[in-house]
């Protein structure tokens, strides 16, 4: 009683607020230019004198560079008025929450640099200090789809592996907290700071996936505004629904796999494909330097869908449509696509349409012919693994585990990709690994 009346007077004096300025949820992002990085954070505060800043320099006794940023209040969206959530659960909770969301851009930044940073308000309270480098050449980027608050049985290793220098981004290619908008935001926001040990460190690309259309992708779209910020800018999609980036000896396109299904309309589709097909057209103009086209979304295409290796109706990447996407990343050439939507791993052999490249080698693609999916979407959530495979005929390996994989472009013909398990409860190892090696990288016309 005595603690909480101090309290209550420490309100009125201000001291008891002062954790509502600290920054939390911070992850850092690719803006798509090599001097840029963008970062973003949260505050519970919603002052509007409330300043956004990053204070950084490469000494970290000395943080002598300041970038300020915008921040904006974000209001979630009222759970309740979702007929299907208020159906499901019974909501005490009446009152909206809200909390800032600040982003701020790093430009000039120097190359092959480690830079020390803090986030947050020189007046109130800033994070503590972290570090990332701007080294874009041999990059190793770890890829899953798929990871939830609970459940996330591959973080502790990806936690780990971020401090040991094992990768130096994370592509997330869809499904993240499950769901952010449940228990009043709390799993959005426990979260994103469940995953700031690594977004401190690495780049963290985010896109979105079914998991986050409630309220029209809100949560999705506000916390991962750096997306848009970023390589949406960059990009010209002045979306984080989809964008692209180049890093190093890559072009990564980023597209929405959701827009089909949820909130969709016939402007949104087009706009996107539109967008795809000139982002696609403009790195090819740049193969010579940038070879390799690394598309990512949320699910995959599946031509002949529906029916796993035994014949057992299950849904391989339901309720997408790749009619007129997939034509595209067949004809403008992209190397490799990564997903997620199946709690599982699986490799891919290079198939169009009918026809499928089967390699001399099982793990490794000389001059493929086609593009190559990889279904990495078992970092873990409380979803589980999930047993829907693609067509037995083009499937050249799958596991049914919890894992994430590893990807690095060697140069300009040699790509390499691991996937490794993170499953507690197997006493076995399982791993995969492939080469691409593709001497003619470009726009295809065959088919
Ligand atoms: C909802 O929860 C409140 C508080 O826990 C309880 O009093 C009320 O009876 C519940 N209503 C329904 C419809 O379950
Ligand atoms: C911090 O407070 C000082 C003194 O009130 C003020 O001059 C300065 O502008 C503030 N800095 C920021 C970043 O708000
Ligand atoms: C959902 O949001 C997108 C922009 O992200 C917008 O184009 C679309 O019209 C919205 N849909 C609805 C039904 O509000
Ligand atoms: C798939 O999307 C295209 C627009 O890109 C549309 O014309 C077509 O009707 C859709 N097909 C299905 C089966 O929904
Ligand atoms: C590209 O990388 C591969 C694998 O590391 C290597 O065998 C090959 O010699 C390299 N090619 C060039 C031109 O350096």
């Amino acid at each position: 009683m005595a603690t909480l009346s101090l309290c209550l007077l420490l309100i009125l004096v201000e001291a008891c607020q002062a954790d509502d300025t600290r920054p939390e949820q911070i992850h850092l992002a690719y803006t798509g230019t090599s001097s840029e990085r963008i970062v973003n954070y949260v505050t519970q505060s919603t002052d509007e004198g409330l300043g956004t800043m990053v204070a950084y320099g490469t000494d970290p006794d000395r943080l002598s560079l300041k970038a300020i940023g915008d921040s904006f209040v974000y209001d979630i969206p009222l759970w309740h008025k979702d007929p299907e959530i208020s159906a499901i659960y019974n909501v005490s909770k009446a009152d909206p929450r809200q909390f800032s969301i600040h982003n701020v851009k790093l430009t000039g930044l120097q190359p092959n640099t480690k830079y020390y940073y803090k986030v947050g308000d020189v007046n109130q309270t800033m994070s503590d200090t972290f570090s990332f480098s701007t080294k874009e050449n041999n990059i190793i980027y770890a890829v899953y789809g798929d990871m939830g608050y609970s459940n996330a049985v591959s973080l502790p290793q990806l936690v780990q592996e971020a401090r040991d220098g094992h990768f130096q981004a994370v592509i997330h290619v869809g499904d993240l907290a499950y769901d952010f908008y449940q228990k009043d935001a709390d799993t959005g926001d426990n979260f994103m700071n469940a995953i700031q040990p690594v977004a401190t460190l690495v780049p963290y690309m985010a896109l979105p996936g079914n998991h986050e259309h409630r309220f029209n992708f809100s949560h999705y779209k506000n916390r991962f505004s750096n997306m848009k910020l970023g390589p949406g800018a960059t990009s010209g999609s002045d979306t984080s629904l989809w964008y692209s980036f180049n890093v190093g000896l890559i072009h990564f396109v980023a597209f929405d796999t959701e827009v089909f299904n949820y909130f969709s309309d016939v402007g949104q589709i087009q706009r996107q494909l539109n967008w795809l097909e000139a982002d696609l057209a403009k790195a090819n103009t740049n193969r010579d330097k940038r070879p390799w086209i690394v598309s990512l979304a949320h699910k995959s295409k599946s031509e002949e869908q529906k029916c796993n290796y035994l014949m057992i109706w299950i849904d391989f990447m339901d309720e997408t449509n790749f009619t007129h996407i997939s034509p595209l990343l067949h004809k403008y050439g992209v190397d490799i696509h990564f997903c997620g939507h199946s709690h599982n791993y699986q490799r891919h052999y290079p198939y169009y349409q009918d026809e499928v490249d089967r390699p001399d080698k099982k793990n490794v693609y000389v001059n493929p012919k086609f593009m190559t999916v990889i279904v990495a979407g078992s970092a873990g959530s409380k979803e589980k693994i999930s047993h829907g495979l693609g067509p037995k005929r083009h499937l050249a390996k799958y596991i049914f585990d919890y894992g994430f994989g590893h990807l690095q472009v060697m140069n300009h013909t040699h790509l390499r990709w691991t996937w490794e398990n993170t499953g507690v409860e197997l006493a076995s190892i399982e791993q995969d690994e492939l080469w691409i090696v593709q001497d003619n990288h470009g726009m295809r016309s065959h088919a």
